[in-house]
């Protein structure tokens, strides 16, 4: 045999050995639905159980922001920012709904509630605050208490002051100084009733959206601006951490932040380019942030060429009381070097959500846990949901979701509470209102609320394990 051929062969056996590892390696855990008896579940006493919504897209009536101004903008094409033409509006008008919203909480059984301040509304000018709407909120708080609902407050969730945006928003570190005040503000006032605080709802999403893929405003496509905002949005998160410890206004206070959990997975088991696309996707999207909250190291890929962005904050290992995890699904990642955006894919031979952007896989739950279970903290899932206009697969989804939860904690993970997303129908970003991820189904001419036949599996399992008397 001449010395190339046995070279060739050489390389070859090298490079599927790599794809056996690799395979063997990252496995995800799957279950075979039709065999699986999902009723076989367990969750704790004191497990919260619940629903999230966040700002812009419930209240209504926010004429002030970044994303009202998104609203009317139009892409490069010509065409609008929001599928449609939609426009939040006065959105499912839970600023004057809450009361009645509230008694949909109960009817469904929970006990907390993740809702989001809106933070154009409480300071609509630098370091103005608004006493109406802080008002209101603490009203919300009160009525939520009330009725034996935990709040669990997010500070910001994709929504920022107009005037925030247009001086640079999280570009420039200098103006963190105004979401550090916006946060002392509102923890000062509502601190001491309220226990479970979030900083930042998905960093990691809002960047890509807003700073990298574009779809969210400011709408850039820059990488390394992406990279930047990522780093001083986990800056002001560890500031607030500490501030909020020294205001020390409540001794049972706990601060996390809430990430988006998605897999990702090689398109091609045997393509070696996939799996290295695979690796840059998972650590720009999930691992940055969680060996940043980890080890005090950022380090941001500056994709698809670049040099990283990079810096130590020591303080970020003491951070977080505890990690909220959004889980909806995983992503096939068919890699292109020169676009790492059109790498991603829904995968193959599973169903499509609604959304059309990723398929149903419950299942993933399961290791996005197992992920965020290095952080060694208490981990809630502060979002899981399914926007299925028909009603056909959320019942499944739950149940399987809540299946796979509960396997978790039967193995050991620290799971202290689950949200579903969402309690209502509601403004879904740049799809507008095409998308229906609501428990309770809106009318939108009439405001009416009715829950979906799939919802009861939620209604069921929360009525079967929460500890919480239901009063009318
Ligand atoms: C999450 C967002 C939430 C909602 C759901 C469907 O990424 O946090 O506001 O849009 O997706």
């Amino acid at each position: 045999m001449n010395r190339f051929l046995k070279l060739i062969i050489y390389l070859l056996s090298l490079y599927f050995l790599c794809i056996f590892i690799l395979n063997v390696s990252f496995q995800n855990t799957t279950w075979n639905w039709e065999t699986t008896n999902t009723d076989n579940i367990a969750y704790p006493d004191d497990f919260l159980w619940g629903t999230a919504t966040a700002a812009h897209q419930v209240e209504g009536g926010h004429t002030n922001n970044n994303w009202f101004w998104w609203e009317s903008q139009k892409d490069e094409h010509g065409q609008n920012r929001i599928l449609n033409n939609d426009k939040s509006g006065i959105a499912v008008d839970q600023w004057n709904r809450y009361p009645e919203d509230i008694k949909l909480m109960k009817e469904l059984g929970t006990n907390s509630y993740r809702f989001s301040l809106s933070w154009s509304k409480i300071m609509p000018q630098p370091m103005v605050f608004d006493t109406i709407a802080l008002q209101h909120y603490s009203d919300l708080i009160d009525s939520l208490l009330n009725n034996n609902i935990e709040p669990n407050i997010t500070l910001h969730h994709f929504e920022e002051p107009l005037w925030f945006m247009e001086i640079g928003g999280f570009e420039k570190e200098e103006n963190i100084n105004y979401f550090l005040s916006f946060s002392e503000k509102v923890m000062k006032t509502y601190g001491k009733k309220v226990t479970y605080w979030t900083t930042f709802n998905e960093p990691n999403v809002f960047i890509n959206e807003g700073y990298y893929a574009g779809y969210f405003p400011p709408g850039k496509k820059d990488a390394r601006t992406a990279g930047t905002v990522l780093g001083n949005i986990l800056k002001a998160h560890v500031k607030t951490y500490q501030m909020a410890k020294q205001l020390n206004y409540n001794s049972d206070l706990k601060i996390g932040i809430v990430m988006s959990i998605f897999l990702f997975e090689p398109s091609n088991r045997i393509n070696l380019i996939d799996w290295i696309g695979t690796y840059l996707a998972d650590d720009a999207f999930n691992k940055t942030i969680l060996r940043f909250l980890e080890t005090g190291a950022y380090r941001y890929l500056v994709l698809p060429y670049g040099q990283p962005i990079k810096f130590l904050d020591e303080n970020a290992t003491k951070s977080i009381d505890f990690i909220g995890v959004n889980y909806y699904s995983h992503l096939a990642v068919n890699m292109n070097p020169l676009n790492p955006v059109e790498s991603l894919q829904p995968v193959k031979g599973e169903e499509l959500a609604e959304m059309g952007r990723y398929t149903i896989y419950p299942d993933g739950i399961y290791d996005a846990i197992k992920m965020t279970s290095k952080l060694k903290v208490p981990i809630y899932i502060t979002e899981n949901g399914i926007g299925d206009s028909k009603d056909i697969h959320r019942g499944p989804f739950i149940k399987r979701s809540l299946f796979a939860i509960s396997e978790a904690i039967k193995n050991g993970y620290d799971i202290r509470g689950f949200y579903y997303w969402s309690l209502l129908d509601n403004f879904e970003w740049c799809l507008g209102y095409s998308q229906k991820f609501g428990l309770y189904e809106v009318n939108l001419e009439t405001q009416e609320r009715t829950l979906r036949e799939g919802s009861k599996e939620f209604q069921n399992t929360v009525l079967r394990f929460s500890n919480k008397k239901i009063q009318n």
